[in-house]
């Protein structure tokens, strides 16, 4: 605690609040009660600028502190701690100047009605940050084994995801969480390949397929050694690798049938105009920008979009291309039948070296094999059969699924 500051007025200042949002959560915030408790925190405010000019709060563990030190758990540091957590708001601060209007903003913002974003154009003296999920270990979402997986948890990422299809602002906070989850499980699961299993769902393949990405990504850096926050950002990177496609016609995505020259040519921009939504949505890694740029431009870099001739390709973009095309290769599709692991193996060596890092693709099957026969009977459910496919149709396949 800084010196100089009055203690009860912190205490004063944080009972108000806690039953101002309370208040609001029950009645509106133009109710008279609410609007007592705001004129009353503006007085208490300004006796404390006459200490200080800046107030900071943090969030750790669902716990307030102030200017580092904890406060006394009481009841309205717990509902204020827990209203911010659950915004995601990792600190705050006020200083000398804020307005009655900043002030019932923040307030909406605790109660869930209004988002955090708003603050920063609208509440010019109240700074926030948001909690770094990957320092954040409650944030996680506790994913103990995949096959804990139930279809309630899908169906919650599920409609995490389809904000993303629906062009909306993604809660990234969300998806990081889910992919924290992930990651924790790799580190308990000794078979991570057996998450592909519950993933599937019928008619949602881009879903499903954005999921097995992240997941066969994080698989893949796990061998290869990565620590935690590079395994987050690569599983984050696979997850939303195709989010160019929300750009593109549904029928063309759905894939009934296969694709005319002219839609094909509409399909490849979707790295391109991927890499930009993303580039215009918060705190979405670099790694992830440049992975939706670059997951189709091949290891001899022909492939799309074309890059100048000193284009060097990151190693996330290559570990997500073989990713994609184990993927696409082992998944039903309404015209292509899914292939067996011998199969899909012989089809990655061979491309190997060409459309695929060849040290990255070796070390891809190394692990497959280490799944065993588990993976190979129930896990993946694969045919045994796989039909004789044209060069050009297994090109257009492995490459965009
Ligand atoms: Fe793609
Ligand atoms: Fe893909």
């Amino acid at each position: 605690m800084k010196s100089g500051i009055d203690r009860s007025k912190i205490d004063e200042l944080l009972r108000l609040f806690s039953t101002a949002i309370a208040t609001t959560k029950l009645y509106s915030l133009e109710h008279e009660q609410v609007q007592k408790q705001i004129y009353r925190i503006q007085q208490c405010l300004n006796t404390l600028f006459k200490q200080q000019g800046e107030l900071t709060f943090m969030i750790v563990k669902k716990e307030l502190l102030f200017e580092g030190t904890p406060l006394e758990q009481t009841l309205h540091c717990e509902r204020i701690a827990r209203s911010l957590h659950h915004r995601n708001i990792g600190y705050f601060s006020i200083t000398k100047g804020v307005d009655n209007s900043e002030i019932e903003l923040f307030i909406d913002v605790a109660c869930g009605n209004q988002s955090a974003d708003q603050l920063e154009t609208s509440a010019p003296h109240i700074d926030y940050g948001e909690i770094d999920i990957k320092d954040d270990p409650d944030a996680i979402l506790a994913i103990a084994r995949f096959e804990d997986l139930s279809r309630e948890e899908l169906a919650s990422i599920k409609t995490l995801y389809d904000k993303i299809a629906d062009k909306e602002n993604f809660d990234l906070h969300r998806i990081s969480s889910i992919i924290s989850g992930f990651v924790t499980a790799f580190q308990q699961e000794c078979n991570p390949l057996l998450a592909l299993v519950p993933l599937k769902i019928e008619d949602e393949y881009s879903f499903a397929h954005s999921i097995n990405v992240a997941i066969l990504n994080i698989a893949q850096a796990t061998s290869l050694g990565f620590g935690t926050d590079l395994l987050h950002d690569v599983g984050l990177a696979g997850m939303l690798h195709d989010a160019g496609k929300i750009f593109v016609d549904k029928e063309i995505i759905r894939g009934t049938h296969q694709l005319s020259d002219a839609e094909w040519q509409e399909i490849k921009k979707h790295p391109t105009r991927g890499a930009q939504y993303l580039m215009g949505q918060d705190g979405v890694p670099q790694i992830a920008i440049l992975t939706a740029f670059e997951h189709h431009m091949r290891y001899d870099m022909t492939g799309y979009p074309t890059p100048p001739s000193t284009w060097q390709l990151n190693l996330c973009s290559q570990m997500t291309m073989i990713s994609d095309t184990f993927d696409a290769l082992r998944t039903r599709r309404a015209y292509n039948e899914p292939w067996d692991l011998p199969r899909i193996s012989g089809r990655m060596l061979e491309v190997a070296g060409s459309q695929l890092n060849p040290c990255l693709t070796m070390n891809f099957l190394k692990l497959l094999k280490g799944c065993g026969d588990k993976i190979m009977t129930d896990g993946l459910e694969l045919s045994a059969e796989a039909p004789h496919l044209s060069e050009e149709e297994l090109n257009k396949r492995c490459v965009c699924e």
